[in-house]
């Protein structure tokens, strides 16, 4: 249990599900703000996030406070009917603050200062700022505590700077000398003994800036993680402060979904509920299928409790280099997708689409062009649709396959110098996903220390660092009857990626039957040949093209479920099975093509014993996910697709989805043929 559902900490709101924007009206003039407010009621909108940028209006100059427009906004929207996530503006100090106290802005790797002028101008070790920040939280608290418009309280916006100056160097100490207690042990940790690194006094100790050549892998994962746990410490110093003022309503802050830059898993305790921001990218057909991905590690940050997309767009944004405008209809699509897997509410950056500033050309609820535009209309019919599935409000969306993922193993699996760039995590992971997604099945992403117990299989797509109790851990989890999936090049390294000495994946070769004992980056194409006797996989010509490992079986009843078809790895096995306890574990020593990998993950599906809502697959473009007692049938593309639907009474009805079009059943039953 969380410390939501032991009624611990303040929850979302869940009267309904939850509607609304950024809404920035110190970029408007005031006389214009009671008619956004009836816009905002004619599109539904019940939720604003307001005051996100605006610390130089509150704050025009050091100790000056400006609340009165403030007031009034908060006034009229709670007049309105309209809820309040009022925003810390930590994001984006005003100019005096970095004029004043230059060590107030962040430096890059190359030693640059990174200048106002534009956001997140801020250095997140700096006293200075921190004391600056924590001042504007203190006013904002104090004033809107009891405000009846308030409903959320969001802390500054998706945390993700880096600084490498002065203070941050001695808070990377201090940091390291809590992790590692002694210097003699930051040595050890970080292998200083190659090319003459060794620290003979904490001052040598330096974030890993720009160097001759390739940097300490060690040093390198170490700052990212204290550079993560110092964003979550600025998200934990405004929120305590929030905290002290208010302790009805919940506090969270926006996360970028597969953000590099910082632990969600470290971020979503401190948080009282998940909010994430995500952007579909009309310009890639499989952007959606990315989408899916990151609202399952919603689910998973949010422990199966509902969460909140926070921001996303009503049609293009301006930060890609070409920006593509949504169809018609994929407004509704994209935000449904979010709602069937757990989210409680859909925001939009923004409500009204600005006329000046970095974010002109950002798509928003209300266009330039007015309410009399296609994109307001949409949004608001969906306003509309999401009072009526209110009732999903506060509805649990647990899987039972967990993806596991952890931030540490995703920058140290990325560092620099490995035997290839091309084999990424992000691909294993959603090559992995894919085929769940394509049957129609639930997914969380969880971190490796999540108890496992509730989920029947358990994919590890280029889990690269594995630690001994989560080895363990997972070895417990198979012999009490799990299944456990492992993608290629897992387990490779400990928690300070140092590799382990002995045959690879030294602490799990035991329950996988297998090891290794060289990786082999492929020249190219190597044939893949599956023993199994499914028709499907023998008609494919199936190639690894970028990853092979040089692989022995040592289990007694270890399977060769493939092998290499020809090259130095003839005969080699490529992926195996291996029984252990009661449940079965398998591993993929190499890269599959598509439909190969659709196949194993639905062998381990089955094997699982897991029951797949979409035997066939469903059609391209289209997702089928169950939330509750709905059925969400959505297409993302634009051709008509056809999904064939038994009932409860076992008759079958065919649903039609138009292009970029979605049908919400009622629907006990989660299988689902195409
Ligand atoms: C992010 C930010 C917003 C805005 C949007 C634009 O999500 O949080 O302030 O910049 O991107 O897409």
């Amino acid at each position: 249990m969380n410390k939501q559902q032991l009624g611990l900490a303040p929850a979302m709101p869940s009267d309904g599900l939850l509607f609304g924007a950024d809404y920035n009206p110190e970029q408007w003039p005031r006389e214009s703000w009671p008619a956004d407010i009836a816009l905002m009621q004619e599109a539904g909108i019940n939720l604003v996030t307001v005051g996100v940028f605006s610390w130089a209006q509150l704050e025009p100059s050091e100790g000056q406070w400006n609340f009165a427009w403030l007031d009034e906004v908060l006034a009229l929207l709670h007049a309105g009917g309209i809820r309040v996530s009022l925003a810390t503006p930590t994001a984006s100090p005003p100019p005096w603050l970095g004029r004043k106290y230059p060590q107030t802005l962040p430096t890059d790797a190359q030693g640059h200062t990174l200048w106002y002028g534009s956001r997140n101008q801020f250095n997140p070790s700096s006293p200075k700022y921190r004391a600056a920040a924590a001042a504007v939280t203190e006013k904002l608290a104090e004033r809107y505590a009891n405000h009846p418009a308030v409903a959320i309280w969001h802390v500054g916006n998706e945390l993700g700077q880096i600084s490498y100056d002065d203070e941050t160097a001695c808070a990377f100490r201090r940091w390291l000398m809590d992790r590692h207690t002694s210097l003699d042990r930051v040595n050890e940790a970080w292998g200083t003994t190659f090319w003459s690194q060794q620290y003979s006094t904490w001052e040598e100790i330096l974030p890993p800036r720009n160097a001759p050549y390739i940097g300490n892998p060690a040093q390198e994962l170490d700052f990212k993680r204290f550079t993560s746990e110092q964003l979550v410490s600025l998200y934990r110093a405004e929120r305590d402060i929030i905290r002290r003022h208010d302790s009805e309503h919940p506090v969270t802050t926006n996360m970028m979904g597969f953000f590099q830059g910082l632990d969600y898993f470290k971020l979503a305790t401190e948080t009282d509920f998940v909010a994430n921001d995500w952007y579909t990218d009309p310009g890639d057909k499989q952007s959606w299928q990315l989408g899916a991905l990151t609202h399952d590690l919603c689910r998973g940050l949010a422990g199966g409790n509902p969460w909140l997309l926070l921001e996303s767009a009503t049609s293009a944004v301006n930060w890609r280099p070409h920006n593509v405008a949504k169809e018609p209809g994929a407004l509704r699509v994209d935000a449904l997708s979010a709602v069937a897997r757990g989210a409680d509410g859909v925001c939009f950056f923004q409500f009204r689409q600005s006329a000046f500033g970095a974010e002109r050309f950002h798509s928003a609820v209300v266009p330039l062009a007015g309410p009399e535009t296609r994109v307001f209309r949409e949004a608001a019919a969906l306003g509309a649709e999401m009072a009526q599935l209110g009732e999903l409000a506060g509805t649990a969306s647990q899987a039972l396959i967990a993806i596991l993922f952890d931030w540490s193993s995703w920058w140290a699996a990325e560092s620099a110098a490995r035997p290839s760039d091309k084999l990424k995590v992000m691909d294993q992971l959603m090559a992995y996903y894919r085929p769940l997604l394509r049957h129609g099945l639930a997914v969380e992403v969880v971190h490796p220390d999540t108890d496992l117990a509730r989920f029947d299989l358990v994919l590890l797509p280029n889990l690269f660092i594995l630690a001994q109790e989560q080895a363990n851990a997972l070895k417990r989890y198979v012999a009490a009857g799990g299944h456990i999936l492992v993608g290629p090049f897992s387990a490779v390294a400990d928690t300070e990626a140092k590799l382990a000495t002995g045959r690879f994946p030294r602490i799990l070769s035991d329950v996988l039957g297998v090891s290794g004992e060289e990786w082999l980056p492929l020249a190219g194409p190597v044939p893949v040949v599956f023993t199994s006797p499914d028709a499907k996989l023998n008609l494919l010509d199936i190639h690894a093209t970028l990853w092979s490992e040089d692989l022995e079986l040592h289990g007694a009843d270890t399977r060769t479920l493939a092998y290499f078809g020809c090259g130095r790895l003839a005969g080699k096995p490529a992926v195996t099975a291996n029984p252990w306890g009661t449940g079965e574990a398998w591993y993929a020593g190499a890269d599959l093509p598509g439909p190969a990998l659709e196949s194993l993950v639905m062998s381990a599906v089955r094997a699982a014993g897991i029951e797949v809502p979409v035997p066939q697959g469903l059609p391209d473009d289209v997702e089928a996910v169950q939330r509750g007692d709905k059925l969400f049938l959505l297409n993302h593309g634009p051709t008509t697709r056809s999904v064939v639907l038994p009932d409860t009474t076992s008759t079958t009805s065919t649903v039609t989805l138009a292009p970029h079009g979605a049908t919400v059943l009622s629907h006990k039953r989660n299988r689902v043929h195409s």
